[in-house]
């Protein structure tokens, strides 16, 4: 079947809007899972459409734990979204993934232990597969425009999620990186489950701000070196973003090769009965 690109943006730490949109909008929505981190910006780009919603609020007032992620995919979802893209600032765990570069994952560990992480429960219950948890197609297309954007950009990676507030400790960045795990971040999960179980495509470009604390040379991470970073970055997730939809613009969408649009025919073991 295929249908409109509508392309929902989550953007993390230092990106909290995005400028030179076409019909720009601000707009609320209500979910039954409470409310999301903000409005959600409805706007176009060269005739595609673009939902953002900044996942921690454009004031930053919600810490990783706070974020309702289920209120974020589902009200994405009740946008018209189609793909979702996660853009988000993340500890490097390896020597060659340095501050500054950009790492588009494509399988995640779960570390988080505080947070509402299914849209199904007692009365429904489904089972969706995550073994590729990341959408292919929508991971290149965003690596590709990241290039563009002149971002050094890494193709494919473990993305650990922690529950935070605090940064890990030693001890845990050297296990994390005996795991073979490649950047560590607080927020993409449970995004990603949520946007499977929402047939939604999902995809995330980890902006690397630090080396976490595992190397030797350079230091603790702390949050000014984040920002600093961030802030150097912010421009150039911006620009990717608008090179993903100009790349996008006058193609129509089809399914993709996957299934994830449709994953939940196989999933639900609820009898409908
Ligand atoms: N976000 C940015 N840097 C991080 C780190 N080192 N650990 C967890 N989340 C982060």
């Amino acid at each position: 079947m295929s249908k409109d690109w509508v392309i929902g943006i989550l953007g993390g730490s230092g990106l909290y809007d995005i400028d030179g949109l076409d019909n720009r909008e601000w707009i609320e929505i209500d979910t039954p899972w409470g409310k999301p981190s903000d409005q959600i910006l409805f706007a176009e780009l060269d005739g595609i459409k673009l939902r953002f919603l900044p996942r921690h609020g454009r004031a930053h007032a919600l810490s990783p734990s706070d974020v309702n992620y289920r209120a974020n995919i589902d009200a994405l979802k009740r946008a018209g979204c189609t793909d979702i893209l996660s853009l988000s600032a993340v500890g490097s765990l390896q020597e060659q993934y340095p501050p500054g570069d950009f790492v588009v994952v494509d399988q995640f560990i779960d570390r988080t232990f505080k947070r509402e992480k299914s849209f199904f429960g007692a009365g429904c219950v489904a089972h969706v597969s995550l073994a590729d948890p990341v959408c292919e197609r929508l991971a290149e297309l965003a690596a590709n425009a990241a290039e563009q954007a002149g971002a050094t950009v890494h193709r494919g990676g473990t993305y650990l999620a922690i529950e935070g507030p605090q940064f890990s400790t030693r001890a845990e960045s050297q296990l994390y990186r005996q795991w073979g795990c490649d950047i560590i971040g607080m927020t993409n999960m449970p995004e990603a489950k949520l946007a499977r179980e929402a047939e939604l495509p999902y995809a995330t470009i980890g902006m690397v701000t630090d080396y976490d604390c595992w190397h030797d040379v350079h230091g603790n991470v702390d949050v000014a070196a984040v920002i600093e970073v961030l802030l150097r970055n912010a421009d150039k997730a911006r620009e990717t973003v608008r090179i993903l939809v100009n790349s996008l613009s006058g193609t129509e969408r089809e399914n993709g090769p996957q299934g994830i649009e449709t994953n939940l025919d196989v999933a639900l073991i609820t009898s409908p009965e």
